[in-house]
């Protein structure tokens, strides 16, 4: 709701910043994507995700998201899901410029380029809004140091859904500072599974019947030479942690890099 210019703002509890919203984007009646001034102490490392809401009834009422902003960025940006009966996105999906949202002051999370070990090709492996944070690593210049390869694997319904799209195939080689860096590098495979589209799949259908490598011209994935970042339902998290613990990659965890991280794309109400 816009706030109402008379009404006096509630005082913003301590672990949070009061931010105010820049930018609002609708992908689709299911998706929107927002940027808000960023606090000058707010520090974040690329894949990270914090609390975020709007103040009810005097009250935070925030969820866990991921940062689409790289930490560089002077603003921070977020992409949410739209539920018509879901306490925080009904409410949150109409955010206009000018309103006040509560960013978390501690953003935390397990997709961070330390806890992987080094290797060769990072594949960032995402359905819906998991993609959010794998915005953030491919904007994030050290992400290009360790790794030959940064291939995003965006699994989405319909291809309205394939957020962003423009901007990593587009605006990102174009961009002055990254282009040059990620041109031979940074490869975009997105997939669509209930419209037509020229790759009408599931990742992890793809990773099985070995299309994915034969789409990319890279080899099956290996353990030793690959590294993974999952991020996305419960169930696309569950099956590919299986389907690479099968192929012999291993957890890792803060302070415990190896050769796959996952996390869930938390937002579902
Ligand atoms: P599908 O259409 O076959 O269910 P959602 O919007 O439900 O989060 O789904 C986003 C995308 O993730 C959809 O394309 C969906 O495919 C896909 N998906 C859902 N569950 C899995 C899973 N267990 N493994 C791989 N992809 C999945």
């Amino acid at each position: 709701m816009p706030d109402d210019a008379s009404a006096p703002k509630p005082a913003i509890p301590a672990a949070y910043f009061g931010e105010t919203v820049t930018h609002v984007h609708h992908w689709t009646e299911r998706l929107f994507s927002f940027r808000c001034t960023r606090d000058a102490t707010m520090r974040f490392r690329a894949g990270e995700f914090t609390m975020i809401g709007l103040m009810n009834a005097g009250k935070p009422l925030v969820r866990a998201y991921s940062v689409v902003s790289a930490p560089w960025q002077e603003e921070l940006e977020f992409l949410s899901i739209k539920v018509q009966d879901g306490p925080l996105t009904s409410r949150l999906q109409h955010i206009q410029p000018g309103d006040t949202v509560l960013i978390g002051k501690k953003p935390v999370g397990t997709l961070v380029l330390d806890n992987l070990a080094p290797g060769e090709n990072l594949y960032l492996v995402a359905t819906g809004t998991g993609l959010a944070p794998f915005m953030s690593l491919i904007r994030e210049p050290e992400t290009y140091d360790r790794f030959e390869r940064v291939i995003i694997c965006h699994t989405v319904r319909q291809v309205a859904e394939l957020a962003y799209r423009d901007f990593i195939t587009k605006d990102l080689p174009a961009d002055e500072l990254l282009g040059e860096l990620l041109a031979e590098k940074l490869i975009y495979h997105p997939s669509v599974t209930r419209e037509p589209f020229a790759n009408q799949a599931r990742i992890t259908t793809q990773i099985e019947a070995g299309t994915l490598g034969t789409d990319l011209g890279l080899p099956d994935l290996d353990p030793v030479r690959d590294r993974v970042m999952i991020c996305g339902s419960e169930a696309l998290n569950a099956d590919m942690k299986a389907l690479l613990e099968i192929r012999g990659f291993t957890e890792g965890a803060n302070n415990r890099p190896a050769s796959y991280v996952v996390e869930k794309a938390f937002v579902t109400k």
